[in-house]
């Protein structure tokens, strides 16, 4: 068979025919870049606490797995900055995801020090928010750490679910949300100041649905934006192993005989072809409308300070969906493409609101866990 009907054969929203290790050449191999999942695999028993938290928050969600934080230990308590190495100014020119990211990792830490019997205290920009230009120069929050013998610290329940919890691009099936998990999302989170809005609706759904496959179609064929996911694809496990993060073919959900081709036939350059981009549309096209219900969070600002609190709440939701044993991908480019957004913000009728964090929910198998760096890699001690 030729390689370019290889590649159409193609889909990111393939569904599982055999598991990769099933498959003779396919992924067996245990790669370090995943280790970062299993139970604090790197950190000797008595070595600083402070390591397990972020070894956890490092396994938060973030716009295009870039892992955007630099964390500074040489001081008291914990400093958070976003790496300025680590922007997306293509796909993300604001730097709104990467402030995003900074939130659903102060969340992660936060929830993981309670396990420890640990409060973790946040003030966000000490030193004052910098421009976009400068962005990475002063600190996003200093962290201070107050221990049980100070304070009756609760473990956050959801802390259980930091380890399972990952991003699905799957087709979703199976039965519609239920009322009852519909209600516990509701409840991941109350601030006014950041709504959440569910959507079950059908007929939203599949407008809202149409509407992402359009952001993403403009996307994908700005070669500029694309390139700049590109740049992120893993194309092999070498790849997964020198980078450490990014995404990979099983991320992107496709497994079995899909992987198998992928990998032996799909190459950055190829990642250009007309049918890549074609078939990149329709996978989204065809996740998106397999939702079985959407929701979005919005806030009523728009600052640096807002873009992080979406992100910690974003971070609860995702866990508590996690718990629900539900499905969940983050849907961002509506929010980035300036023809598009209006006609979402009319469409689901948002006053004064500015839409942060739109994501589809459903029910599907799960897929394997994106690659981390090392710890590292991100602290200074
Ligand atoms: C601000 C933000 C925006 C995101 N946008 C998208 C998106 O548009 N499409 C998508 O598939 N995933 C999106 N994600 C999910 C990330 O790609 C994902 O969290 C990252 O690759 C790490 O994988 P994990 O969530 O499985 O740990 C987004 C995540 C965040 C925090």
């Amino acid at each position: 068979m030729e390689r370019r009907t290889f590649v159409k054969l193609l889909g990111t929203g393939g569904v599982a025919v055999l598991l990769p290790t099933e498959i003779p050449g396919c992924n067996n191999r245990q790669l370090e870049a995943l280790r970062p999942w299993e139970t604090l695999p790197d950190i000797p028993q008595n070595s600083d606490i402070r390591l397990k938290f972020v070894s956890y928050a490092i396994l938060a969600p973030n716009a295009h797995n870039k892992q955007p934080w630099i964390v500074d230990l040489r001081g008291e308590g914990i400093d958070l900055y976003i790496d300025p190495k680590r922007l997306l100014p293509q796909t993300d020119p604001q730097a709104r995801q990467i402030t995003i990211s900074q939130g659903t990792f102060l969340e992660t830490l936060v929830i993981a020090a309670s396990h420890y019997g640990i409060e973790a205290n946040i003030s966000l920009f000490p030193n004052g928010i910098d421009l976009l230009e400068q962005i990475g120069k002063n600190p996003v929050a200093h962290i201070s750490l107050s221990s049980k013998e100070q304070k009756d610290i609760q473990e956050d329940e959801l802390f259980n679910f930091i380890l399972k919890r990952h991003t699905n691009r799957r087709v979703y099936s199976g039965p519609p949300l239920t009322d009852a998990e519909i209600t516990t999302l509701r409840g991941s989170y109350t601030n006014k100041d950041y709504p959440l809005h569910m959507f079950i609706d059908p007929a939203i759904l599949s407008d809202v649905a149409g509407m992402m496959t359009e952001a993403m179609r403009i996307e994908t064929y700005n070669r500029a934006m694309h390139g700049e996911t590109v740049e992120m694809l893993r194309f092999n496990d070498d790849e997964i192993e020198q980078h450490r993060d990014g995404l990979s073919f099983p991320n992107l959900g496709i497994t079995g005989m899909k992987l198998f081709f992928a990998k032996l036939f799909t190459s950055r350059n190829s990642a250009f072809d007309e049918s890549f981009l074609q078939r990149t549309v329709d996978s989204v096209r065809e996740g998106a409308f397999s939702s079985q219900a959407m929701g979005l969070i919005t806030s009523r600002g728009t600052t640096r300070i807002d873009e992080i609190s979406v992100g910690r709440y974003f971070a609860r939701l995702f866990l508590t969906a996690a718990q629900l044993g539900l499905s969940l991908q983050p849907m961002s480019q509506i929010m980035e493409i300036a023809s598009v957004k209006p006609h979402f913000a009319k469409s689901v009728n948002l006053q004064n609101e500015e839409p942060q964090m739109l994501f589809r929910l459903g029910r599907s198998s799960p897929t394997p866990h994106s690659a981390r760096r090392a710890l590292n890699d991100i602290v200074n001690q």
